[in-house]
């Protein structure tokens, strides 16, 4: 169905700067950080944080340290722009999660939010693990098959949007079992908690991005009900 070589997905999302790209949006977000032990002394890391909508919702309600990576330099510059725009004092630095540049045991708190089905999820949980404190909570939204589907599903999903991989709950609990961490909880989202996405479009888009947009829209109803997501958390 698709001519596109390498995926355009994230170009697409950056370019059109999508605040909350992840599925619940921002409202999930809010929700799942109301029920977490936030305070202005905690230390939070969000891993692939786009244009930094989360990681400056951390800073302004609970007055937290927040840190923000992401390894697309057009997301670094729109979350930058956002914390000056806003007086927050959030580290927003350019890396990959695979391989992150912060020591060794410094965070309470990291969520990645529609991330980890980009990457290759060992290196990266074993990243996230190493950073954070014992007993520190780890909370991802990640893309979730409700049932394993055929070749041609997974190749035209995992192509377009440019996955490493397209995994089962049970791959998931695996790989989170793997990297050490302890009480996974799972939560399949019950409510249809979504929220509009925030736009900071670049000023130059180029006309085949716009075909991506469509072709995402057609995707989500093409798999809706087997494409979907689970919340996931654990402690270190
Ligand atoms: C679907 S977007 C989600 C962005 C943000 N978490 C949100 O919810 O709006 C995925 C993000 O992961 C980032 N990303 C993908 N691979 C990455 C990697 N290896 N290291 C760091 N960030 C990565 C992309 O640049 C993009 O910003």
């Amino acid at each position: 169905m698709f001519d596109i070589q390498k995926s355009k997905y994230l170009d697409f999302l950056s370019k059109f700067g999508v605040g909350g790209a992840h599925p619940g949006g921002m409202a999930l977000t809010k929700e799942l950080l109301r029920a977490e032990n936030i305070s202005n002394t905690s230390q939070i890391l969000d891993v692939g944080c786009g244009t930094g909508q989360t990681a400056a919702y951390l800073a302004s309600t609970y007055k937290a340290f927040v840190t923000g990576i992401d390894f697309n330099s057009i997301m670094v510059a729109k979350a930058q722009n956002r914390m000056k725009k806003y007086h927050l004092p959030v580290n927003i630095i350019e890396a990959s999660i695979e391989q992150i540049p912060l020591r060794d045991k410094q965070f309470d708190l990291i969520i990645s939010e529609s991330v980890l089905s980009f990457v290759n999820k060992s290196k990266a949980l074993d990243e996230i693990y190493r950073l954070l404190k014992y007993g520190g909570r780890f909370i991802a939204i990640e893309f979730t098959m409700n049932q394993m589907l055929d070749k041609k599903s997974m190749d035209e999903i995992e192509q377009f949007y440019g996955f490493d991989t397209l995994l089962l709950k049970k791959d998931w609990v695996a790989l989170f079992n793997d990297a050490g961490f302890q009480t996974i909880r799972i939560r399949k989202n019950q409510q249809s908690l979504s929220s509009s996405p925030e736009f900071q479009h670049s000023q130059n888009i180029e006309r085949e991005l716009y075909d991506v947009m469509n072709q995402h829209i057609e995707m989500n109803l093409k798999y809706d009900g087997i494409l979907d997501y689970r919340i996931y958390s654990c402690t270190k």
